[in-house]
């Protein structure tokens, strides 16, 4: 069977986590969509793997698979493989012929866009990876993909047709010089290079194939999503989203299996608290981050302590980027959006450690949108930072030794805890499958494993 995992949030919910300790009887851990823009943390063995591209299985010795919805840039696949195979493991590592390549121009063009919209504040605060453009192109018709790399004529024909466009574009419309950078012999010579490699270590696969041959033959598949259901480029926060889809439905046209396969069962993660990183809305925001929360200016006082003491406490600092992350309190109508557009089978909830300590933790349970109350996230921007949160407030819980709790099982966590958790289960209409209690797999209460 398959069980899908999605991010009911803006990203970093610590889905790495929770595709760790589901995917552990799974023999195949394939993303579906994105690029080097995700960032996953696994910890195994008292060993931390920090991985943007390559699926998070690969850690455990799971077959990972880039599905044909994922951007692939080839320097950043190799780069991690040999810096896994450099520290013992023997990562075995897919790529579907049909997903597309990201080159250097396409990680120019996603830095100049974003200083072009920056002269008015509009830049979405991406990661810089090339994500959007090679996107762009994909939906253009003009992209090239995976198999393109292995077929030499094509990808000279492909090259000789873009590049040129890429040149007019920075210089003539933003004015930028790019001087070697989109250099056409020199990308055909490594991106070649970069195919015949694929093709050399037997990588390369039609990823709809390959997952239906292996679901036939008995084995559990896991799908990976990357970056969160308010990040996504139709049901997210547009235009402060990526270009993908990570909702569950990007599950099966990322790789090639049919929804009702891909569709299965659908693990929702979410922190117990929010951050988002980037600009656009966030009501729940405490504090704030210079450059990314709109209109912000710098501050002390309750909010910007209790901002920096979850901040500090959760870690909450781009795996990619290293950047601060903005962090809030947790927003239910965002959680009910994204357990309504994925079909949540289950809800994995994250950092119930990281809560610990304070007296209160609030939850927004609706926002007040121009004097209605609003259960669920609205379609615009404008909207969205118009909402006002109504607040719950819960009673905190202490400190704990969580390593024995993960031992004991749910009934040994904090009372108040449960209450939160029992409560965000209840409104959002979906089971817990699992509290996460601290970053290693072993500190997890399952409830409920889908495999
Ligand atoms: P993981 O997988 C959090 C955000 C960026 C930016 C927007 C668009 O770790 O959860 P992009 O480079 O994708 O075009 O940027 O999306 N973003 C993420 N935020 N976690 C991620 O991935 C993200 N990937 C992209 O900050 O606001
Ligand atoms: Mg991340």
């Amino acid at each position: 069977m398959t069980v899908t995992i999605v991010g009911a949030q803006l990203g970093d919910e610590g889905k790495g986590g929770i595709v760790d300790l589901f995917g552990e009887p799974a023999d195949v851990v394939a993303r579906y969509q994105g690029g080097d823009n995700a960032g996953h943390t696994v910890v195994h063995a008292g060993e931390e793997y920090k991985l943007s591209l390559v699926p998070s299985g690969a850690v455990r010795g799971k077959v990972g698979v880039l599905g044909n919805g994922c951007v692939v840039n080839p320097g950043t696949l190799f780069d991690e493989l040999d810096t896994l195979r450099e520290r013992g493991l023997d990562p075995d590592v897919r790529v579907a012929r049909r997903a597309h390549v990201i080159f250097p121009y396409h990680r120019a063009l996603d830095g100049i866009e974003e200083d072009a919209k920056s002269d008015e504040d509009r830049e979405v605060g991406t990661t810089g990876r090339g994500i959007g453009p090679t996107y762009e192109d994909k939906a253009a018709r003009r992209g090239v993909r995976v198999a393109d790399l292995t077929d030499s004529d094509r990808l000279r024909e492909r090259l000789e047709y873009v590049v040129p466009q890429k040149r007019a574009i920075a210089e003539t419309v933003f004015g930028v010089d790019v001087g070697e950078r989109f250099d056409l012999e020199t990308l055909y010579e490594e991106y070649h290079e970069y195919g015949e490699r694929l093709v050399g270590e037997g990588m390369l696969v039609d990823a709809g194939e390959f997952l239906t041959d292996r679901i036939e033959a008995g084995d559990d598949v896991l799908l990976e999503g990357a970056q969160g259901t308010v990040l996504d480029i139709d049901h997210g926060n547009y235009p402060y989203v990526t270009s993908s889809n990570p909702t569950a439905g990007g599950a099966a046209t990322g790789t090639g299996l049919p929804p009702s396969v891909a569709g299965e069962a659908v693990v929702g993660v979410v922190k117990g608290y929010l951050s988002r990183v980037g600009s656009g809305p966030m009501p729940t925001e405490l504090g704030g981050v210079a450059g990314d929360t709109p209109e912000y200016t710098e501050g002390e006082g309750e909010r910007e302590a209790l901002a920096t003491k979850i901040r500090e406490a959760g870690g909450e600092y781009g795996t990619v980027t290293g950047r601060p992350r903005r962090v809030g309190w947790l927003d239910l109508p965002m959680v009910r959006h994204a357990a309504r557009r994925s079909g949540f089978t289950g809800l994995a909830v994250n950092h119930i450690d990281t809560l610990a300590g304070f007296d209160e933790v609030r939850v927004a349970e609706a926002y007040r949108l121009d004097g209605e109350r609003v259960e669920t996230l609205p379609a615009t921007v404008r909207e969205w930072a118009a909402c006002e949160p109504v607040y719950r407030s819960f009673d905190g819980w202490a400190d704990a030794d969580w390593a024995a709790i993960a031992g004991e099982g749910y009934d040994a966590l904090p009372g108040n805890a449960q209450t939160y958790l029992e409560y965000v289960s209840e409104e959002t209409g979906v089971a817990l499958a699992a509290v996460g209690i601290g970053p290693d797999r072993e500190d997890s209460i399952v409830l409920d494993h889908p495999l």
